[in-house]
């Protein structure tokens, strides 16, 4: 059950500015947070497994426009390697993510997807783009549990200015968000905050999509210009209608994400923690967060998945960083999940 939340107190929140009053957001979206989902903070292991891709996004430093980057793509032994990592770390998760990169095989996924669960018993998130269904329910078959796929911006007009076309008549994404439901992945999308050209009405009607949907989880984290990309080469000036890219507009996203989607697992995002390193994990787990995403690649393919850059954590060795997310979770006396921390279903 959401808390009733019209589109149009979505937009009011959204344009709050009003320290005091943002307070009632902020206590508001921890108290779901903790009726729902509970005090625990669940961590998925976080394995970028591919840094081809086929698509031109104007956002993202991996496009296959970006020629000076050099690729690579994981083996399924690197892979299952990583896995085993996760479950030493005490990790209940291992999310699996890439380009679109069809190098990445149908076979050579569901093949890796079976070893993981065979292996370790891990929950397995697949976050690899949009492919074929035909793929997609061969990997559900093989034992995965659950896909990410950020709709970016329900704007239609802004979607296809960052998104460069494919082939005609390839599926959309909001189709695809409802094939993996109905393929019984747990489901989660997102956006970015503060894409250039975004608006505070697009924003709202993002947030009442992600209700809408019933996202199983929801993921938002701040744009971040990359210089080798359309946006960062090209930079859209901000007018009074359009969203920026700050960690407060961010925190308002995820408080209010909790809001329309109470029982969704939310991540405190790596590119929140990017702007700010010292207190974004925590500022988002106190406004609506209960996931964190800990980067367990190994580390000589850590700087090419170059998404934005600055991205933090991205040196860190992966004892290290549970030990430092672990402390950091208990210091705001809230305990690390164990299992796989799927979504929580009250009336099931
Ligand atoms: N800034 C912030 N987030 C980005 N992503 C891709 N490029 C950027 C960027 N420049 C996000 C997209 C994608 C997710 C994996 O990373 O939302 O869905």
């Amino acid at each position: 059950m959401s808390i009733s939340l019209s589109p149009a107190r979505i937009f009011e929140w959204l344009r709050e500015e009003d320290a005091r009053r943002l307070n009632l957001l902020w206590t508001e979206a921890d108290d779901v947070r903790r009726r729902q989902v509970g005090d625990e903070v669940h961590l998925r292991g976080l394995i970028e497994i591919s840094n081809h891709c086929v698509r031109r996004c104007a956002y993202c430093g991996i496009n296959i426009g970006n020629g000076d980057l050099p690729r690579y793509r994981m083996d399924a032994a690197e892979i299952i390697g990583c896995a085993r990592e996760a479950v030493s770390l005490g990790y209940g998760t291992v999310v699996l993510q890439s380009g679109e990169d069809y190098g990445l095989s149908r076979n050579f996924v569901s093949e890796v997807v079976r070893a993981i669960k065979s292996e370790t018993g891990l929950a397995v998130t697949l976050s690899l783009g949009e492919r074929p269904e035909e793929d997609l329910g061969e990997w559900r078959a093989a034992g995965a549990d659950r896909y990410l796929l950020r709709f970016e911006t329900s704007d239609e007009e802004l979607y296809s200015r960052v998104h460069p076309p494919v082939a005609k008549g390839a599926p959309n994404r909001l189709a695809l968000l409802e094939e993996l439901k109905k393929l019984g992945y747990e489901t989660g999308s997102g956006v970015m905050v503060g894409l250039p050209g975004q608006t505070y009405d697009c924003l709202a009607k993002d947030i009442e999509l992600f209700r809408q949907l019933d996202l199983d989880m929801v993921g938002v984290g701040p744009f971040i210009s990359h210089p080798t990309t359309m946006l960062g080469r090209d930079p859209v000036a901000n007018g009074p209608d359009n969203v920026s890219a700050t960690e407060l507009m961010t925190l308002k996203v995820v408080a209010l994400s909790r809001l329309v989607c109470p029982e969704a697992n939310i991540p405190a995002t790596t590119a929140l923690s990017t702007v700010d390193r010292r207190k974004g994990y925590e500022m988002a787990l106190q406004r609506g967060a209960n996931v964190v995403m800990p980067n367990i690649t190994p580390a000589k393919y850590r700087s090419l998945y170059d998404i934005y850059p600055g991205k933090a954590h991205a040196d860190e060795d992966p004892e290290d960083a549970a030990l430092s997310i672990r402390s950091r979770i208990e210091a705001l006396g809230r305990s690390v999940g164990t299992g796989p921390g799927a979504r929580r279903r009250a009336f099931l």
